[in-house]
This record gives C-alpha cells, structure tokens and sequence, in this order.
C-alpha cells in the first residue's frame, strides 16, 4: 500500500481537499458511498487521486497507521460511516471528521472509537470550496498522540497567514476543534447580520443605491473592518440580475436558512452562562426571517435624500461590532475550554483565523496580540476603536429605531458594549428584587457577607 491519507465523501469540499493534498505531493485515495457521486468525482480528479469503489479497497490502498478523513454531512451519517469503516481499521488507525459536527458528538465518537483502540479526530475546515482546494483554516481537536500524527498533513494543505504561520492549529483534546469551529460559525453569523443590517441602513435611511453601497464597502475594506465578508459583501450588492435586470439581491427570496452551527452557538453561550448576544441576535434574526411578516402598524420615517452622515457613522460603528462578535465568541471559547480541560490557547484561535476562514479580517491580528493579556476590550486596540465608533454606533442605533430598521445585532452590540463599561447595570436592583420575594440574599459593597433584609417591614 502507497497511499498517504483517505478521503471519504466526495462533494465538493471532499474533492477539492483531495486535491489540494495531492498539490502538496500526498498519495491520496477516495471513496464516496454514492456510485454517481464517485464516479463524478473520478472524472473530475482524473489521475492525481485515485477513487475505490469499495471502502475495503480504500483501506487496503493506505500505508499503516491509516489517516483517513470523512468529509461527510454532520449528523447521523457520519455515525453511519464510521459503522461501515470502523470493522475495517486496525490499531492506531486514525479517522478525521471534517464535518460541521456537534462537538459533544464528536467526544462520543472519540470515546467509542478509542474503546477499540482506535483515534478519532473532530477537525473544523472553514473557507468553502476555494478554501478547500488553495488553504482553508483547520481546527482539530482530539487526543493529543493523535493530534501530533495528523499535523504536517494539515499543516501542509492549510492557509498562511501573512506572518507566514500556518492555519491549521491543534486546539486541544476532546470536541475541542469542532468546538472552536462551531464558535467561527457562530461569529460568521454576527458578521453577515452586522453586514446585511447595514446593507438595510445604508439602503434605506441612508438612501443609497446598491451599487453605492458597494462603492462605500470597497472604500471601508481599505480599513479596520477589512475582512473576506465585507468584500464579498460589496461584490453582492453591485451583483445586477441579468433576468430582471435589479440588484439580485432584490430579486432573492427575503428567508435565511441554517445548518446547526449558530444555533449552538447561542446554546452554548447558555449552557455555559457567557454572553453572545449579538450571535444570538444573528440566529434569532434568521429564525425571524422564516416568519409570516404581519401586517400591523409600523410608524416608519423614511428620508427623502441620500444621508451621507448616517452612512459615515456606519462606517465608523461597523468596526466596534464587528470586534464584539470575535469577543463574544473567544470569551464563549474561554469559558468552556476551562470547564471542559481543552487548555485552549486563544491567541491560536485568533492567529488561526487570520486566513483561509470566512471570518477573516484584519482585526484578528491586534485581537490575537492583546488576547492572552488580560481584556482585550481595554486594549490600546480596542480603546481607540471603541472611543471612535461610540457616537457613531448611537448616531446608527437611534436612526434605526426612528426609521424602523430592523437591525437586533446592532442594538445587541450596543447593549453589550454598554453592559460591559457601565458602573451601575441594575443588578443591584435584581438583588433586591430575588432578596424581597425570595429571601435569595444579597452582597453588599461595605461588608462581606450574605444578606436578607426583611423588605416589607421598611
Ligand atoms: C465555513 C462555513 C461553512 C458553511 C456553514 C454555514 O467556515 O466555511 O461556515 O462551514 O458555510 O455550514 O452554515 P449555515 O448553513 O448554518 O449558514
């Protein structure tokens, strides 16, 4: 046997990962459990990987230990897979899931997998199908040995930062990686709602026209917001559809689907007790969308002309909430990496996003430097980025509120930001409020201890 590595699943992400293995001088077999499917994809590989037509094949093609990665649909197919594969594998035999997993699914399979001695990967890949095929950012996570065996293959295919640092990163053990990538998702989803929320303000209290708006977003890609959203973000807008000839984001049906990974996200933040509001907003908004729209009072002011300052305050808001959504989601990452031992170092997270990934940006660079030291919130960066978008982000919020935009993940980044800097958040009062019906006790700021006070003897 002369293969290197194994992949199983041939859509899209699938081949171009084959691909983008044999580029980098990777023997590299294939298998996918749809006939059509493999034998597409057989064409479309042509020489440079081989596809089985048996996953008996597959294995017998591999150099011992295996490494075989699945890039399969999340969910039940992937234990369906591994059923099939795992009477096949031998001791130290490693599986890789590259899948949108629930990372508690993946510490299951890890359990099951290692109880007959074999290793079990849970790896997020982010950056779609160019990411796939030319460096996407990689996010394992499973037993260390394991880990050590799988990363110059990963290391290899993964996307470089600018710093020359590579974009594969071992983020721990356990669920770890999937983890890590469901929190990008979750992230992904409060950028694109911060992005499709501006698209809303810019095109309706501001007045502009889409390809202005893509204008605008070309010329804000030059800044702190710089990121692979905003950019493709300004190539939708000035998109005209040829059929009707409108903008086609005019033309698209006003319903945003989901896969799982935001709806964690926001899960996670609750079962953990951390904050992420403005993710929570992003998935509430898509949950939203797929609503009846009623037809009730809405007291709209519309302007008349176009609002060049609303869309200079945009500008200057977009980059504060776009650091809150990254914060929210290292903050969540932090939290359960210490309740569930992963030992996740941050900096890595923020580093290991900087290319490849759909939530790149040139944020990550400062937010990956001040991340071990304390809050990066109260960093120089994120000072002088916050003292220059506070005015604007109200200027923003206020005009939406008058004009009836709905934009939650703006007013979530608000609330945030004001929570978080606040002397006073009313939680005093809450005390009060849990102490007088329920006698829950309280702390007080001239004496340590617990209190009860009998309110309703004052
Ligand atoms: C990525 C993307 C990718 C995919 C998500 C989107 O990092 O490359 O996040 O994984 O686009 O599945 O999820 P929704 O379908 O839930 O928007």
């Amino acid at each position: 046997p002369s293969a290197d590595i194994a992949i199983i699943g041939l859509g899209v992400m699938g081949c171009n990962l084959a691909l983008n293995f044999a580029d980098h001088g990777y023997n590299v077999v294939a298998y996918d459990a749809f006939p059509q499917v493999a034998e597409k994809a057989s064409q479309e590989l042509g020489e440079r990987v081989t596809v089985c037509s048996s996953l008996g094949l597959l294995v017998a093609a591999l150099k011992k230990p295996a490494q075989i990665l699945m890039m399969v649909k999340a969910g039940q197919v992937v234990d369906d897979a591994l059923a099939s594969l795992t009477p096949l594998l031998s001791a130290g035999d490693i599986v890789i899931d590259g899948g949108n997993s629930f990372y508690r699914d993946t510490e299951r399979r890890q359990a099951e997998m290692e109880a007959r001695g074999l290793a079990f990967i849970g790896l997020g890949v982010s950056g779609g199908e160019t990411g796939a095929r030319f460096g996407p950012a990689l996010m394992g996570g499973g037993a260390p040995e394991a880990l050590s065996r799988v990363e110059k293959a990963f290391s290899a295919i993964a996307a470089k930062a600018k710093d020359g640092t590579g974009c594969y990163v071992a983020h721990g053990s356990g669920g770890a990686g999937h983890f890590v990538k469901t929190v990008h998702n979750g992230i992904e989803y409060a950028l694109m709602q911060l992005l499709a929320e501006a698209y809303l303000m810019l095109k309706g209290p501001a007045g502009l026209s889409h390809q202005a708006i893509a204008d605008r977003w070309r010329q804000w890609n030059q800044g702190p917001s710089a990121s692979y959203l905003l950019e493709i973000s300004a190539d939708i807008a000035a998109t005209i559809d040829p059929d009707s000839g409108n903008p086609l984001v005019e033309m698209i049906r006003d319903v945003a689907g989901h896969k799982g990974t935001g709806r964690w996200t926001t899960e996670a933040g609750l079962d953990y007790g951390v904050a992420v509001p403005t993710i929570a907003a992003a998935f509430m908004a898509r949950a939203i969308s797929g609503l009846p729209r009623l037809d009730l009072t809405k007291q709209t002011i519309e302007s008349g002309s176009t609002d060049h300052a609303l869309a200079d305050a945009l500008e200057l808001a977009f980059p504060a909430a776009m650091f809150a959504a990254y914060l929210q989601g290292l903050e969540l990452i932090e939290v359960a990496s210490n309740e569930n031992y992963w030992d996740i170092d941050l900096a890595k997270v923020a580093k290991g996003w900087r290319s490849g990934c759909i939530i790149r940006s040139v944020m990550l660079d400062p937010i990956a430097d001040s991340v071990g030291q304390g809050s990066v919130l109260e960093s120089a960066y994120g000072r002088d980025l916050l003292q220059l978008a506070e005015q604007p982000l109200r200027a923003v919020v206020q005009q939406a509120a008058a004009s009836g935009t709905p934009v939650p993940a703006f007013y979530s980044v608000l609330g945030w930001l004001d929570g978080r800097r606040s002397s006073c958040l009313g939680a005093n009062f809450i005390q009060g409020q849990r102490d007088y019906f329920g006698a829950h006790t309280f702390e007080r700021i001239d004496r340590s201890g617990h209190f009860h006070f009998n309110w309703q003897s004052n």
